[in-house]
């Protein structure tokens, strides 16, 4: 066994952190748009405006539900003497014919985007779609299929119409289910014959951590969390079944962010406390891709008095449409333990976890695990026996430029070849059904956790610094001459 032919080969981007042109052809204000740079050491910030006093200020972007502390009569603004790095980004906005050209250098077969909602109904509620964001996305679309080069398209990537958090506070209203299907139709019609892969929510799974970027909600509290969730999985339903159909050729996937957790000691109790950990996040995929609520969920709802706004059909509507593939990010693994007092900490997507003494840390805390996505396939194909597809996996490093006007990144090289090798495992060995491989910011980008540009993961540099400085010249990497040959070889010749 090994990667099928047509196996999806290729990278992934974000539009708040790639596309930049956050006010250009008509597109309204994001959720993103309102965030500041950050760094390891600072998080990021909303800035906000109280529209009656005239008074500013900015709140940290906590990755703690129940922590955050915006204030009440504030909206979230754009103010002066901030930097909000999607404003401008990498610019794919004014560079997508120059960026696509370069991923079929790389012999790209997929390229993993996502539409900014806002370039489409630019308030999330407008009664007709911006003709200028359709347009622009049509000629993306036609670019790649210039070069046979299959979209793989994110309706919605840590990002929505702002003026939907300020007046229907964001995924705990239900009311989104019917904004955000009312999108993803309007695209998915128009699109029709150049997409065919679709994804909802990136990391849904986010809302755990971070109920402004994954659901635009304020202040959020567990009750808004489990209804923001529950409204994106009926939302989710609803888009597969009018994906199939507005086109039987439509498949309508769920993305997970995988984290992979081992416990660091052998005491049982590190045992049931990663067993809880996996519950809180695979609770997800549980209901959007094996379409219906787990046990231990209604549980825990129950005995917290958590109480959904719900009603019976949303019920058949999760089990009826069901998730068509299940794809996910993973970059590393992290460690816990019930023992906090006898180990040292370390970063990773969301949560600080403990530091594990087998594996290297990069400069901001995340793991290189080479037997993460073998474990990470593993787990999922056992629980839903559904096509698998890992669309992020990748190494964020600090690249310079040397006196040759190169960029030697072989840190990066060795990170993605041990983790293809896992990934290979995965399909050799256990003959699980992986439709394919997108690494993460194969065009540099903007940091989501941090909004630095200092943080890069491409096989392409992009010259622009963290203050927003430098040409936007596109230069490849040497990474990007060997994940060429790996492509053409299929995996084989890493
Ligand atoms: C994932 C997100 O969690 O991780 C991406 O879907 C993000 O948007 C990626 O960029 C890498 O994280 P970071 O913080 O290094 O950009």
């Amino acid at each position: 066994m090994s990667f099928k032919k047509d196996f999806l080969w290729g990278g992934a981007t974000a539009a708040n952190q790639y596309e930049g042109a956050f006010d250009v052809d008509g597109k309204g204000l994001s959720s993103a748009d309102v965030v500041t740079q950050g760094s390891y050491e600072n998080p990021r910030k909303i800035t906000w405006k109280n529209p009656k006093t005239g008074e500013t200020g900015y709140v940290p972007l906590s990755m703690d539900v129940d922590q955050m502390n915006f204030p009440e009569n504030a909206v979230p603004a754009v103010l002066d003497g901030y930097y909000y790095p999607s404003h401008k980004a990498t610019d794919f906005y004014h560079h997508y014919r120059e960026d696509i050209k370069l991923m079929a250098e790389m012999g790209f077969k997929c390229f993993r985007m996502s539409i900014n909602w806002t370039r489409i109904f630019p308030n999330g509620d407008d009664e007709e779609p911006n003709e200028k964001g359709l347009k622009f996305y049509q000629s993306v679309f036609e670019e790649l299929q210039k070069y046979h080069i299959e979209p793989l398209v994110t309706l919605s990537h840590y990002e929505m119409p702002l003026n939907l958090t300020i007046k229907y506070g964001g995924w705990k209203n239900r009311k989104l289910i019917y904004l955000f299907t009312r999108y993803a139709e309007t695209v998915m019609k128009r699109y029709k014959g150049l997409v065919k892969y679709w994804l909802t929510f990136n990391e849904i799974n986010a809302l755990n951590f971070s109920g402004y970027m994954a659901g635009g909600i304020l202040n959020p509290t567990s009750q808004d969390i489990a209804q923001a969730a529950h409204n994106q999985f009926v939302a989710s339903a609803l888009t597969v079944k009018a994906g199939h159909e507005i086109d039987p050729y439509n498949q309508v996937g769920q993305m997970l962010a995988f984290t992979a957790e081992y416990p660091y000691t052998c005491d049982p109790a590190d045992q049931i406390k990663v067993m809880n950990d996996m519950h809180s996040s695979l609770f997800y995929s549980d209901v959007q891709t094996g379409g219906r609520y787990p046990e231990y969920k209604i549980a825990e709802y129950k005995r917290n008095g958590i109480k959904l706004d719900d009603c019976p059909e949303d019920y058949d509507l999760l089990k009826e449409y069901s998730a068509d593939f299940l794809s996910f990010s993973c970059y590393s693994s992290s460690t816990t333990t019930v023992h906090k007092d006898q180990a040292a900490t370390t970063g990773g997507n969301f949560v600080a976890g403990v530091k594990n003494p087998y594996l290297k840390s990069s400069e901001w805390g995340w793991q290189t695990d080479p037997c993460v996505l073998r474990y990470a396939l593993n787990v999922l194909w056992d629980r839903y026996h559904k096509p698998l597809w890992i669309v992020e996996n990748g190494l964020g490093a600090r690249d310079q430029v040397t006196e040759d006007g190169k960029i030697h990144d072989p840190y990066r090289i060795d990170y993605l070849q041990s983790n293809i090798k896992s990934m290979k495992e995965a399909v050799d060995i256990d003959g699980i059904d992986l439709m394919g491989y997108e690494m993460w910011g194969c065009i540099d980008l903007v940091s989501a956790g941090t909004g630095e540009m200092s943080k890069r993961y491409g096989f392409v540099y992009v010259d622009r610094d963290d203050q927003g400085n430098g040409s936007l010249k596109r230069i490849p990497k040497d990474s990007f001459y060997w994940y060429k040959k790996v492509i053409a070889s299929n995996g084989e010749d890493l």
